[in-house]
């Protein structure tokens, strides 16, 4: 009798609800059982009863999961306490408490706390969101539960993941056991404290990785948390309320963050109607050198994760300091002697070590005596905490958790004892009259000739100017930064005397010209030890002066990476500038492609390969060197190919040792190559990283067609190779693109892919071009979700036709372009 009494009940339940759950709202009294669900309006979430894994323990759980899609499940009510009977009940009490009752009508679980006033009438609703609610069903829609406050392993777009300070809710999400286990697992990850926000991941109480604090756009240090083109993540801050979130910037795909159950924080996508599985797009904590307090105090980590003791300290422990090795940490070259002396010293590009505190009421200058009068403070800086103005950030203790973090690092000033910011004005000094004595001796020389003293004179002259700017700079407080890397030092750049250029290129004679760029002309030549160079022989006069001009040259032949091609020296000699570069005997890519019956020896494979080397290199100019360089003429005869058809850039740089500020966005001389330049540079003379992703793009789209994009003509239509690609890629037939000389069906998606992303780097509009990280990180993930590629920039433009197509080395001149603005 008691067992049937049940079921009956049970079948009951089951006729009753049928109707009622087609929908997404509980009304109170109502009640279901397992195998009834909500659905979402939009058809995307669902909740009810599930089961996760297929072992013989069928612990049944509510939850809510992905509507019509393999079991992934975003939110867990009773995560810590399953039915162990497989029978559960879920009823809305009149009171607005959401209960889930076992078999025995025991409570498993429930929404208490949740305190409603008697005109209300509560109702349950699944929103489009993924967010369940009970909130009032009357005309005020007020909202007094939702499972976003109480979020499980993952976060959805627009959940708010952090803290309701006037009730005091801090909200994170913790790991499950395992894949089939929802009950708490040891991995948290939480927006942490409400003063200076950083986002921490941990293990238990340990911190494992650490971002932050929030410095206005993006956590310290935590770049792919950020940096996007399918979400942005934001930290709203306002005095209800202070949480990370983030949005997707695309509608037609579904999206979680998730911590996994080992801990890692991963972002996964799935296109509708077209995904067949979770693609994960990136692991957020890949990075070695997040590893919390890897590199102990004081040290900073670089990357391959490597440990190096800040300036002005040194290891702790020698032994310690193996490049993958755990490190003690540093201390100071000088101890600090609180009270006397001590002063700050600039640091650059480091992400923000942890712990920081916020001093909210001090001025940017207040901060540093504030921070000096505490003996404990060890560093201070201005941050724009909360995303609404800068703040004065402090450092109780020593620094911890530091990372080299080249593009995008923060400023931080650390307090020093006197004695080392006595040894860096020295060692300032000691490098000024090191030259000084230089000079003196190049006075003797000089002085032979008469004629010479004009010169010097003004080369003292400058030197003086330059000695008054570092001194001004010094003497102001606080403003003592070490001025070099110490990876660099000792850096050589070799000076090449007229004579030696002139013989070795053979007198610039005609025969040796291998070249032209928007620059000046490049020739060929050989050293006496027989080694070959590449001569770029400058025709413009640089604004700067010599030394500056050589300073400008050194930096750039600082920036090494393998699809660059190296600068091996300079000559600055009267009217002369020139570069030397190694020299590479397969010359430019515009010789293997377009018509060339070379095009032939580049099948699919070496394409990829050439498309990703120009990525790289790129990348390195944009954010990986020090430098961040824009090329502006980016174009295939800029590709060099090396005996194994590496790709390497050249000309980079040029535009800086002309003097264009590279931080300036506007310019009115134009230098660049028609095809090849964006329309917001072509046209209004404004450039930025994002022209050289168009110039990149259009390459890209080359490399694939054999080609050139303004030479391009087409029997039907008058598009140029931008709107040819364009056209076939809203006709679903990209492919046809391809050089037909390429016949490589099997790499048929990555031929797909690469067009996709060409046509995502030659948009229109600049901000919708992806940047470089994010265009080799498509070339490089297959499972990475693209965007759909809106117009590009020029479709018809064309190139008055050349009847000679056959010309290699001649017909680049005409293609280079110097145009002014009008109007000064
Ligand atoms: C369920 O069982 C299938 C086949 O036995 C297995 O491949 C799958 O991994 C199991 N699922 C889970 C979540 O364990
Ligand atoms: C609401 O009603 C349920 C059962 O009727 C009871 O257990 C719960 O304590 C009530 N909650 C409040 C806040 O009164
Ligand atoms: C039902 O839940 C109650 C309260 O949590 C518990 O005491 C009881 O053992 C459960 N019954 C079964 C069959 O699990
Ligand atoms: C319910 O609220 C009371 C008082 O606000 C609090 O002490 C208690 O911890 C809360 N219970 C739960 C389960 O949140
Ligand atoms: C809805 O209810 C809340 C809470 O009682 C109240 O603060 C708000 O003013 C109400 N809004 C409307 C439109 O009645
Ligand atoms: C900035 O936001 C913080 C946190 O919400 C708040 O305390 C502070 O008053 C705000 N400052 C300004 C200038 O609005
Ligand atoms: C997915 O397919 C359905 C049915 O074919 C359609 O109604 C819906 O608009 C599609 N959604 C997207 C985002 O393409
Ligand atoms: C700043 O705040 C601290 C404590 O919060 C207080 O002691 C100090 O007097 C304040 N300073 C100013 C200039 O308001």
């Amino acid at each position: 009798m008691s067992t049937i009494l049940p079921l009956i009940l049970c079948s009951l339940v089951f006729l009753n609800l049928q109707t009622s759950l087609s929908t997404d709202t509980l009304k109170p009294n109502e009640r279901f059982v397992d195998g009834f669900t909500l659905i979402s309006s939009n058809q995307r979430f669902e909740f009810g009863f599930f089961s996760p894994g297929n072992g013989s323990a069928r612990d049944i759980y509510l939850g809510i999961w992905y509507h019509n899609l393999p079991l992934t499940v975003v939110w867990v009510a009773n995560r810590n306490n399953p039915i162990r009977d497989s029978f559960g009940e879920v009823s809305l009490k009149e009171n607005g408490t959401l209960i889930l009752y076992n078999r025995s009508s025991g409570t498993v679980w429930s929404t208490d706390n949740i305190t409603i006033t008697s005109d209300f009438s509560p109702v349950l609703q699944l929103l489009e969101s993924g967010n369940l609610v009970i909130r009032d069903d009357g005309r005020n829609k007020t909202i007094f539960w939702e499972s976003f406050d109480f979020p499980t392993d993952t976060l959805l777009p627009d959940l708010k993941l952090g803290w309701k300070l006037d009730i005091g809710l801090n909200g994170f999400i913790r790991s499950w056991k395992s894949s089939e286990d929802p009950s708490e697992g040891e991995y948290t990850f939480i927006l942490e404290p409400p003063e200076a926000p950083q986002l921490v991941l941990r293990s238990g109480s340990r911190k494992l990785f650490r971002w932050g604090p929030f410095d206005g756009t993006s956590f310290s240090g935590g770049t792919s948390l950020t940096s996007s083109p399918l979400f942005q993540t934001l930290l709203v801050s306002n005095s209800e309320e202070l949480y990370f979130k983030y949005e997707m910037l695309d509608e037609s795909i579904l999206s979680r963050m998730v911590i996994s159950p080992t801990g890692l924080l991963q972002y996964f996508t799935w296109r509708v109607n077209s995904s067949t599985e979770w693609n994960l797009l990136v692991t957020f904590n890949s990075d070695p050198c997040d590893n919390y307090a890897k590199c102990g105090h004081y040290g900073s980590c670089y990357s391959l994760s490597s440990c190096k003791c800040l300036s002005g300290f040194t290891p702790d422990s020698p032994r310690d300091w193996g490049l993958f090795s755990y490190s003690g940490g540093c201390r100071r070259k000088y101890e600090l002697n609180c009270g006397h002396r001590d002063g700050f010293v600039k640091y650059n590009a480091l992400k923000f070590p942890d712990n920081p505190v916020v001093w909210e009421n001090y001025t940017s200058h207040e901060c540093e005596t504030v921070c000096l009068k505490k003996c404990s403070c060890m560093a201070y800086a201005n941050v724009n905490v909360y995303g609404n103005g800068s703040l004065c950030v402090g450092w109780i203790g020593d620094l911890v958790d530091l990372k080299n973090f080249p593009n995008g690092g923060e400023q931080i000033y650390i307090r020093m004892a006197h004695a080392e910011l006595k040894s860096i004005a020295s060692a300032k000094r000691k490098r000024v009259t090191v030259k000084i004595v230089s000079v003196a001796t190049v006075i003797g020389v000089l002085l032979v000739s008469a004629g010479a003293i004009w010169y010097l004179s003004w080369i003292v002259r400058q030197r003086r100017k330059d000695q008054i700017g570092r001194s001004s700079e010094a003497q102001q407080s606080g403003s003592f930064q070490y001025v070099e890397d110490n990876q660099d030092s000792g850096f050589q750049l070799p000076l090449f005397d007229l004579e030696t250029i002139f013989r070795a290129c053979n007198n610039f004679s005609d025969r040796n010209k291998i070249g032209q760029g928007g620059f000046g002309s490049v020739y060929k030549g050989e050293l006496s030890n027989r080694q070959e160079i590449a001569v770029k022989r400058l025709v413009e006069k640089s604004m700067q002066g010599v030394e500056e001009l050589k300073n400008e040259i050194i930096l750039i032949a600082k920036l090494q990476h393998r699809n660059l091609v190296k600068l091996l020296g300079c000559c600055i000699e009267g009217e002369e500038t020139m570069l030397v570069y190694e020299y590479l005997p397969n010359k430019s890519l515009n010789n293997f492609i377009y018509d060339k019956p070379t095009r032939k020896q580049l099948t699919w494979i070496k394409r990829y390969h050439i498309i990703k080397g120009i990525a790289r290199g790129l990348l390195y100019l944009h954010q990986d060197s020090r430098l961040r360089i824009i090329h502006r003429d980016l174009k295939t005869s800029n590709i060099l190919l090396d005996s194994e058809l590496n790709p390497k850039i050249s000309d980079f740089g040029i535009a800086r040792i002309f003097g264009t500020d590279q931080i300036q966005e506007m310019t009115k001389r134009i230098i660049g190559t028609y095809g090849y330049m964006s329309p917001e540079y072509a046209m209004n003379g404004h450039y930025s990283v994002k022209s050289d992703v168009y110039s990149f793009g259009v390459i890209v789209l080359e490399i694939i067609s054999g080609q050139k994009n303004w030479a391009f003509h087409h029997p039907d239509h008058d598009l140029n190779l931008l709107g040819h690609a364009r056209m076939l890629w809203n006709r679903r037939r990209p492919s046809e693109i391809l050089d037909p000389t390429v016949l490589e069906p099997s790499y048929g998606n990555q031929i797909i892919r690469c067009i996709h992303v060409a046509l995502l780097c030659v948009q229109q509009y600049p901000e919708d071009r992806p940047k470089m990280s994010t265009v080799y990180a498509m070339l490089s993930y297959e499972n990475m979700e693209l965007p759909e590629p809106k117009e590009p920039g020029f479709c018809r433009e064309s190139y008055p036709k050349k009847v000679d197509t056959s010309a290699s080395h001649s017909s680049t001149v005409n293609e280079v372009t110097m145009t002014t603005l009008g109007g000064r």
